[in-house]
């Protein structure tokens, strides 16, 4: 399965990324383009070095479908440019704030080489700060399943030790987008699990 983390990087990115290294765990970060610091800088190229997938999730995460193609491209393009700058990456996956996507969303997605990547388990831990419930939550996931997390908040953090003991006791183990799909995600599309 696949644990992503969303709207970062933030203060606690840091001590995530120390408990994924401590363990062995790679897992997919889709980055807000205007949350980027010049200290998050050497985070982004910290996630790349260590292994784990960045995707765009926009540059300031607004709801795209409110939005014209023109706005549409920009909000992608800005942050595609910043990862490339910053870490030599070019993103090939996406992720519309809130979820929210629509035929410009994946036009202008296709148009960068970005494939849309939902998700199937929804941890909703950006309304329950609780560890225990976070936690609970994740470990409704199954084979191939996209995990929705928030690395912006540290009960999120706090909850990964518990939700990967959890997890790994029953056997999953946690790879990236692209190792959950086998290959390249094809532009434009809208992915949920696999299958
Ligand atoms: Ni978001």
């Amino acid at each position: 399965m696949a644990l992503t983390f969303d709207d970062g990087p933030g203060p606690y990115t840091g001590w995530l990324l120390d408990i994924l290294a401590e363990r062995r765990v790679r897992a997919s970060f889709f980055v807000v383009g205007r949350m980027v610091s010049e200290e998050d800088e050497a985070v982004l190229r910290r996630m790349v070095a260590e292994g784990h997938e960045l995707g765009n999730h926009t540059w300031n995460h607004p709801q795209l479908t409110r939005l014209g193609p023109g706005e549409v491209r920009e909000e992608l393009g800005r942050t595609q440019w910043l990862v490339k700058r910053v870490t030599g990456v070019t993103m090939d996956l996406m992720r519309p704030p809130y979820g929210l996507t629509g035929p410009w969303v994946a036009a202008e997605s296709r148009h960068l080489g970005l494939a849309q990547i939902l998700w199937n388990v929804d941890t909703r831990d950006w309304h329950d700060r609780d560890v225990s419930i976070v936690a609970h939550r994740a470990a409704g996931a199954g084979p191939g399943s996209i995990v929705l997390l928030h690395d912006i908040h540290p009960s999120t953090v706090r909850a990964v030790p518990r939700l990967l003991d959890d997890l790994a006791g029953k056997g999953y183990r946690f790879v990236t987008l692209s190792e959950l799909y086998g290959r390249r995600p094809v532009p434009g599309r809208r992915y949920y699990h696999n299958p």
